[in-house]
This record gives structure tokens, sequence and C-alpha cells, in this order.
């Protein structure tokens, strides 16, 4: 979290509203006692005295959309599943978070888990589920035990009644994090997409309904009944309601996590970021992620909703955002992304393997100066293969950073036929905890 004074900014910038947030930086904050101290567990006592149609209806009155990408309504993904023939239904949290620069639910689970478990008691009821799932990434072994740590002090506090929660650690995989691939891992096998339809709510786990939600979109919920969905739905803007956590890495002088309403620009989120490090100037900032078009700029007082982003060119998605100053490469930092997007392609599909896997190859020799005549055309060819002709969303997501790369920085990329990255812009002067200026050559 960050520590900056958030008292020193100017009157009329849109305030902070840290609501998850809040208590991530206090004592044993992930405690049960913690959490209630903060009022934890009020909204599902709300929730336990209302019909479950009736929390639905809360859900989609305070206009919740999902978290982990698609910005899809969350009350509404609920009414889907088919009425309750009293055979199981499941809830699966997505907590996969692979996507480079997506930074916000292993914190979220890490610091206030009781938040994620009072928001899957919440949404079970509503859907009439009796066994939750969460899917976590593999990797992060102490987020793991920290969730079912708190698992246990709810159920054994009596406060989950019927309900059962499992932790699945998967064994860290990107594609893991698509909801199909995800059931698949979560039943045992590996983990490739399913072909939709049908969808989840009708046939999810083990072929029966099953909500997926994101993380944080779940944790949100618990505020919604502790507060009200009137309260929510009070902040951000008519189509993009409520409030939700931007993510913020990179040149900036203090990174961290900054929940804030949506329709707060980018300007103002830097100011609570202290802006660009010292002596230096922003380049390009990526908005979602790096599955979403980068922004330069121009973009900094785009509205961060969900759809005057996509307006803008791009996507809000999970709001991590990455800030590059103009000491960066973009060669070398879409080199990077398509680095990850080829090692974690599932090879299920023709375009995506070998796409990913030729793009990787003519970002290497762009970077290394050794690019041959004609290499950006070749690169636009491929992502126009690649584009729209795979299975699931991470082939398109493999391409956007060549293609935005490239209409914003052609350049850059042609003066790969004969220059290194490395000597355009040397990596050194990008590192970023070094705060002091540059000398030539380093
Ligand atoms: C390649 C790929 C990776 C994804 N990774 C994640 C992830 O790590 N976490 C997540 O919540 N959603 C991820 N998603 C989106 C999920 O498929 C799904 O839309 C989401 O979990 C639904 O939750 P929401 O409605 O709360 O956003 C990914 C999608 C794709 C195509
Ligand atoms: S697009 Fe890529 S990740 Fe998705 S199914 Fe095809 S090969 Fe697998």
């Amino acid at each position: 979290m960050s520590e900056l004074n958030l008292t020193d900014f100017p009157a009329g910038e849109i305030p902070l509203t840290p609501i998850l947030t809040d208590m991530w930086g206090e004592d044993r904050s992930w405690t049960l006692d913690a959490y209630r101290a903060h009022g934890g567990y009020q909204g599902l006592e709300k929730a336990k005295t209302m019909e479950p149609s009736a929390v639905l209806e809360a859900v989609k009155n305070s206009g919740l959309r999902g978290r982990g990408g698609a910005g899809f309504p969350a009350g509404l993904k609920w009414s889907f599943l088919p009425p309750d023939d009293g055979l199981p239904r499941y809830l699966v949290v997505n907590a996969d978070e692979s996507e480079p620069g997506t930074c916000k639910d292993i914190p979220q689970i890490m610091a206030n888990p009781h938040a994620l478990i009072e928001g899957m008691a919440i949404c079970s009821r509503a859907i009439r589920c009796e066994h939750a799932f969460v899917y976590l990434r593999g990797e992060v072994a102490h987020v793991y035990r920290r969730l079912l740590a708190a698992v246990r002090e709810a159920t054994e506090a009596g406060l989950l009644g019927d309900l059962k929660i499992t932790a699945h650690a998967g064994a860290g995989a990107y594609i893991c994090g698509e909801e199909t691939a995800l059931l698949d891992s979560l039943e045992g096998r590996r983990g490739h997409p399913r072909l939709k339809p049908p969808f989840p709510a009708a046939q999810g786990l083990f072929a029966r309904p099953t909500v997926i939600n994101n993380v944080e979109t779940i944790s949100q919920v618990a505020g919604i009944f502790k507060y009200s969905d009137n309260w929510y739905a009070s902040m951000g803007t008519e189509k993009s309601k409520g409030h939700g956590i931007f993510s913020i890495s990179g040149h900036v002088k203090h990174p961290g996590q900054f929940e804030a309403p949506f329709g707060i620009t980018m300007r103002q989120l830097l100011s609570y970021c202290g802006g660009i490090r010292d002596g230096h100037e922003l380049k390009f900032w990526a908005v979602g992620g790096s599955s979403a078009p980068i922004f330069t700029p121009n973009e900094l007082d785009v509205p961060l909703t969900y759809e005057e982003v996509v307006s803008a060119g791009s996507m809000l998605a999970t709001r991590a955002i990455q800030v590059f100053d103009e000491t960066t490469s973009v060669v070398r930092v879409v080199s990077r992304w398509v680095d990850f997007y080829q090692h974690e392609s599932c090879g299920k599909c023709t375009p995506c393997r070998e796409g990913t896997y030729w793009m990787k190859q003519i970002m290497h020799r762009l970077e290394a100066g050794k690019g041959e005549e004609g290499d950006v055309e070749k690169l636009l060819s491929i992502t126009s293969e690649i584009g729209g002709r795979c299975f699931c969303a991470l082939g398109d997501a493999a391409i956007t950073p060549v293609t935005s790369g490239i209409k914003h920085f052609r350049e850059e990329f042609e003066k790969g036929y004969t220059t290194p990255a490395w000597e355009l812009f040397p990596y050194k002067r990008t590192v970023v905890f070094n705060n002091a200026p540059a000398k030539d050559g380093e």
C-alpha cells in the first residue's frame, strides 16, 4: 500500500475510497478479530435475513460489474443459473491472477481474506450453493496458507452455516485463469479452454450450474451488504458504478493500490502516486494489464470507466496500470509481453500456438537490432492471422501489445533493423528504484 499522505492532495480531486483496502496496513489485518473490528460479517448477517432472490436483486441494483477483465454485471451473471433442482450448484472464485502487471487479488487475499469469504457466503446464499471453491494460483503458497486459515476461522466461528469452502491451489498457468480452463483444471484435468456454449451457468463445474467470479468482484459484495446497494451505486458513473482497485506499478514515485470510484482519471491517479519519478516524463502506460492496448499521455484525462476506456481505444480490464517513462524501449517491453504469451499459450489451437512463437522470434531480433527489412509488416500480418481466429481470448490478448506498440511507436520497431534496443534505450536507466539521474552510457 502507498505510504503517501492522502490528505496532501488539492481539493476537487476525486477522493480515494478505501473500502477493501482500508485495513490492509493494520496489524494482523487478515484475522477474523481484525475483520470483525472493522464491521466484518455484518453484511452476511444482513443477507441471512433476506430471501435469496432479494440478495440477488440487491447485487443487480448495486451495478457491480465483474473485476476479472470483461466487466460483466455480476447480478445478471448469477441470475443466469437455472432454477434450483435440488442437486449441487457451485460458486468458483477465480484467484489465478497471472496477467503481467495485475496484482490486486493476491494482496487482497493476503491482507483481507475474510472480505472474500464473506462475499462468497453472500453469493452462495443468492444462488443456493452449498459448496464454493477458490481456485488460487499455485505459486503463492503463503497466500494459500492464509486463505486456508481464514476459511478455518470463519467455519469454526459458525459464520458459514452449511456452506463448505474449498481452497484449491493450481499448478500455475495463465490459461487456468480463463474460466473454462479453470474448471477443467479444478476437475483434475489439464487446463484447456472448453467450447462455449454450454456456458458455466448451465454446465460448469462437474457439469452443474456454476457462477465464476473474480476475487475482487466477490469481495466487493461484502461492502454492498454492509452498507447498501444504493450506497455502492452512488459511486462511479451511470454504467460503471462503484469503486475498484487500481494497481499502479512502474515509473511512479509511489506505486501501490489505489481504491477509487470508476471515472477517476489517470492524471488524478498519478497525483496520488506522487507523479512520475523525478527528472522523467511519461512515455506510455498500460491501462488494463498487457492484454489491453497501451495509452500515451494523450489519454491522461480519459475517465477510467469501462465504456470511456473502450471509446478511447483500449480496455479497462483488470486496472493493472503499468507506467513507463521516456527511458523505456517499447520494443523491449512488447518483447517481454510476447515472451509471456508464447510461454503461456496452451497450444490447443494453431494460430495462437504457432503465431505467438513467430512473433517472439521477430521481436527478439528487433530487440537485438538484427531485424530484417519488412519485419514490422510481417508482425502485423501475423497478428491479423491470430486475431479473431483463436479458441479463447488469449490469442487476441497476445497480439494487442504488438499492434498497439507499432501503432504508437512504429519508428522504434523499425530502428530494430539496425540498432539494438539497449543502445537506443540503455536498460540501466529504466530501473524502477534508481531515481538518480542516469549518466551517459548507462
Ligand atoms: C487467458 C485468460 C486469463 C484470465 N485470467 C483471469 C484471472 O486470472 N482472474 C480472473 O478473475 N479472470 C481471468 N480471466 C477472465 C475469466 O475468464 C472470467 O471472465 C472471470 O473470472 C469472470 O469473473 P468476473 O465476472 O468477476 O470478472 C481470464 C481470461 C482469459 C481469456
Ligand atoms: S488461443 Fe491459445 S491459449 Fe487459447 S485455446 Fe488457443 S492455444 Fe490455447
